[in-house]
């Protein structure tokens, strides 16, 4: 029956040391500064093997996790192109066991210019998750102000980390939608041509803010979406009824609100899977909560639509378009909440 299902490949670098002696407690007894040492020349990996994923059409597929054995930090610090070569041998690794088609997650997706130096050197199609997580933020941003009766026509939008590839495609979408647009990040140079981008699609107010306090200060929506290894806003900040939607890995909101200040959280970019899935290792979720960046992997998978989307950081609009149908085909649905 396996045999003949069709496959994907997903690549994932370590996010702590602890996920490594949680799977492998032998490696405790190497002291930790020569094992991250060590990681540096380890070669990728076949870690686990996904199965049970079934869409509601009655289609099933199966994937393999392969891991990259490098820290985030070492992901950012090392050399792009030897970090690049690591993550083109993880993807050797699945074109040999059959994928169709593979999904790059965490920081495997920022190396070689946002993931196109890996699918220049490999077969099959290679996407990041950018497009399906997007839409999954905008889908809970509008659900979420439906719910509070917020108009969005009448409202200001913060996006902290607007001039990422998540952000720019929320800025876009959202530009023709909302009375006003904050958009933050470090570089100002790069939101000065987004803000340009911006107006060509709309008119509307677009302020440039370099400060993400002062932006989420005076913000009805916001949306975080950055790289930062840290968290970079307390929800004491948010103004009195603000919906924030968290999609970053690891999050960039921390800290409680007072109730009385009726500030909503969501926790973006997962998606609610049909059924369980078997990840053939501890992913930190629960069995069918899926991060959208491999749902966006398996969702093509199961449409059969393999070809290399969402990479770099401009990512076409287009790209959204028929997300909705397919999620909703295949039985996937966002999660709206801020567990
Ligand atoms: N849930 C999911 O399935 C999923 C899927 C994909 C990605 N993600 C997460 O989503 C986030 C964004 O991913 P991405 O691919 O869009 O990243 P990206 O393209 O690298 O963009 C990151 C953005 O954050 C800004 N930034 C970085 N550090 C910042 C700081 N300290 N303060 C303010 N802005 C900062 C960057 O601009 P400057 O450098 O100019 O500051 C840029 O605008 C990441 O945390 C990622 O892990 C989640």
């Amino acid at each position: 029956m396996g045999g003949k299902m069709e496959k994907f490949g997903f690549i994932a670098h370590l996010l702590k040391i602890e996920n490594l002696y949680k799977q492998y407690g032998i490696l405790k007894i190497i002291p930790e500064k020569i094992l991250v040492w060590l990681l540096k020349w380890a070669p990728s990996f076949k870690i686990s093997k996904i199965t049970g994923i079934k869409s509601i059409t009655g289609k099933e597929i199966e994937g393999y996790l392969i891991l990259c054995p490098l820290l985030p930090q070492q992901m950012l610090s090392l050399d792009d192109k030897f970090v690049v070569r690591k993550v083109i041998q993880a993807g050797k690794i699945a074109e040999k066991a059959g994928a169709k088609i593979i999904g790059l997650g965490a920081y495997t997706s920022v190396v070689g210019d946002k993931g196109f130096l890996v699918a220049n050197n490999l077969k099959i199609p290679v996407t990041s998750g950018s497009s399906f997580t997007a839409w999954a933020v905008l889908e809970a941003i509008n659900r979420a102000a439906k719910n509070k009766d917020v108009d969005l026509s009448k409202s200001a939008v913060a996006i902290i980390g607007a001039s990422g590839s998540i952000g720019s495609l929320c800025v876009r979408k959202l530009a023709s939608q909302v009375k006003k647009i904050i958009i933050t990040a470090r570089h100002l140079e790069k939101l000065e041509k987004l803000k340009e981008v911006i107006l060509k699609i709309a008119s509307l107010e677009v302020q440039i803010e370099g400060n993400a306090h002062k932006a989420v200060a005076e913000a009805d929506l916001v949306i975080t979406t950055t790289s930062a290894p840290e968290s970079l806003l307390d929800l004491q900040e948010f103004k009195s009824g603000a919906i924030v939607c968290d999609v970053s890995v690891p999050q960039n909101v921390g800290g409680k609100a007072e109730p009385e200040r009726k500030v909503t959280l969501i926790k973006g970019g997962l998606f609610k899977a049909p059924v369980e899935v078997e990840f053939g290792i501890d992913v930190g979720l629960p069995k069918n909560i899926v991060y959208a960046c491999m749902a966006e992997t398996m969702i093509l998978t199961l449409e059969g639509k393999y070809i290399s989307y969402s990479l770099g950081d401009n990512i076409a609009l287009e790209q959204l378009d028929g997300i909705g149908e397919m999620v909703q085909k295949h039985g996937f649905d966002i999660v709206l909440s801020s567990d």
